[in-house]
């Protein structure tokens, strides 16, 4: 049996895309699962009770805003309400905007910097001395190819998105010696609706249609120009929190077709 086997997880933003897929697959290797999202309470309820049917697991819900410092301290509260002191934490909460930096409005800057780089911060900073105190935790950190290299008009994103990597190496150090590892992983494509809004402003841009525009993103940039499915990043995270993964600390993983390979 793994130690690992049963521990609480805390996936951010759970309730959509690459953070509902990763605590699908978290719940079926048996972690009782916090899940986290900006929705209605009820559908929160609904997916809580769907986890917990279909996995055993205990399962808690949150909606707790994690865009400023109390929204943080909230969600800690609330899971370990739910189901105890989480030892796996998967900052996955992210949101986009893009416009040019010299006409990047303020408040869609600091939205992104606080949900995508500060929450992240404050959670671990909440949740590690439990942890550490265990002998034993996992933190992933989802950052992203815009955490490797930069695009245009992602001035935040890619501010947030190299951030993360940095305060992924410094969690990796700082804690190397008490059984918690640090990692971050960074998609490229994903096909969920974060990227929904780029698809459409290519087909309107261009005049093309969905499927086309779909395909004009992903060709863009990435040597393999088919996004990558959800699930794959849930079985990276798994795998990070299995015993054959207990040295790769510190680590920035690209899934991302080839995209920073070039
Ligand atoms: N989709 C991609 O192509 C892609 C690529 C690289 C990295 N990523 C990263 O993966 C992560 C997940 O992205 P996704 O594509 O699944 O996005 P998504 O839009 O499908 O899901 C985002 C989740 O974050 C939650 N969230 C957003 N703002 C929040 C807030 N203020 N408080 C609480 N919850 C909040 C949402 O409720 C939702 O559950 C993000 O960090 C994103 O940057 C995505």
């Amino acid at each position: 049996m793994q130690r690992n086997e049963k521990k609480p997880a805390l996936i951010t933003g759970s309730t959509s895309g690459i953070g509902l897929s990763i605590a699908h697959t978290l719940a079926r290797h048996g972690h009782p699962i916090m899940l986290h999202g900006l929705v209605e309470q009820v559908a929160g309820e609904k997916l809580r009770t769907e986890f917990t049917e279909a996995y055993g697991v205990e399962c808690g819900f949150s909606s707790a805003d994690i865009s400023t410092e109390n929204g943080c301290q909230a969600l800690v509260m609330d899971t370990r309400e739910a189901v105890g002191n989480p030892a796996v934490l998967v900052n996955n909460a992210g949101i986009q905007f893009t416009a040019p930096s010299h006409e990047f409005p303020s408040d869609a800057w600091q939205k992104i910097i606080t949900v995508n780089l500060s929450a992240a911060f404050y959670l671990a900073r909440d949740l590690l001395p439990h942890m550490r105190a265990e002998g034993w935790g996992r933190v992933v950190n989802i950052s992203s190819v815009h955490g490797l290299v930069a695009s245009t008009e992602k001035a935040a994103y890619c501010a947030a998105k190299h951030g993360l990597i940095g305060l992924t190496k410094v969690m990796a150090l700082e804690n190397a010696d008490c059984g918690v590892t640090a990692n971050a992983i960074c998609p490229g494509w994903v096909e969920t609706p974060l990227i929904q809004p780029q698809i459409e402003a290519i087909s309107r841009e261009e005049c093309i249609d969905l499927d086309q525009a779909r395909a004009r993103l992903l060709g863009a940039k990435q040597p393999m120009s088919r996004a990558t499915r959800p699930e794959a990043i849930g079985e990276l995270v798994v795998y990070l929190c299995g015993e054959f993964a207990e040295t790769i600390t510190g680590a920035s993983l690209p899934v991302d077709g080839g995209w920073t390979a070039q």
